[in-house]
């Protein structure tokens, strides 16, 4: 299934490390960030969960659950656990969906073909309130994620909901804004504090929220 910025994300049923859960029940109203890695017991996606797993207090201030995915059973993602906790020093603190029959991975399009084998890549899905997808992420098997541009992205993502900005390159939460190209200057200078004209349609702004 191709899924697109704007689709609703598919809902299922899975086992996880911390029961069976309902996706959009377990999500409810919050943001959600649901990422495959390719297997247990390998090295960067050790890295991978155990710097996700530092970042939780991150993401539960931006209101944003986080749950992992791979194809191996439940048993290897419990026995893998305490790995991730020994080797990087936080224990894991989120749910892995084991998706041994491919369900979820499928519906995701998490498997691709060409890379190697039946294991999952390493996607990212970042998940509104209203279970739209709206981040699509594709790593290669062999290169670790990103998790501060994870939480860069929803920063962004709630910002601009909430007001007619946009963010520029490398934007951090606090930096300067770009009002939206639809205001008009006139509008943009009577809205923001702090404009400054670069062109007619790239106008800087401070952080309005
Ligand atoms: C890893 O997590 O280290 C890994 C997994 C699959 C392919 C390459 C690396």
């Amino acid at each position: 299934m191709t899924l697109r910025l704007g689709d609703t994300a598919p809902d299922f049923t899975a086992a996880t490390t911390d029961g069976e859960i309902g996706f959009h029940a377990w999500k409810a109203d919050s943001w959600a960030v649901l990422f495959s890695h390719p297997a247990d017991y390998t090295p960067v996606c050790t890295t991978e969960l155990g710097r996700t797993a530092a970042l939780q207090s991150g993401f539960a201030e931006r209101n944003t659950k986080v749950i992992a995915l791979s194809v191996d059973p439940l048993k290897d993602h419990h026995g893998w656990a305490p790995d991730i906790g020994a080797a990087t020093g936080t224990e894991l603190n989120f749910p892995i969906i084991a998706d041994a029959d491919r369900t979820v991975s499928e519906l995701y399009d998490m498997i691709h073909p060409g890379e190697g084998d039946t294991s999952t890549v390493r996607s990212v899905f970042v998940i509104d309130p209203a279970h739209k997808i709206r981040l699509i992420l594709t790593y290669p098997k062999s290169t670790g994620r990103n998790f501060d541009e994870i939480l860069r992205v929803i920063d962004s993502l709630q910002l601009t909901d909430a007001h007619q900005v946009a963010t520029p390159v490398d934007w951090t939460k606090g930096d300067r804004v770009i009002a939206s190209p639809a205001l008009a200057t006139d509008d943009v200078l009577e809205r923001f504090d702090n404009v400054e004209v670069v062109t007619p349609y790239l106008r800087y702004v401070d952080d309005p929220s």
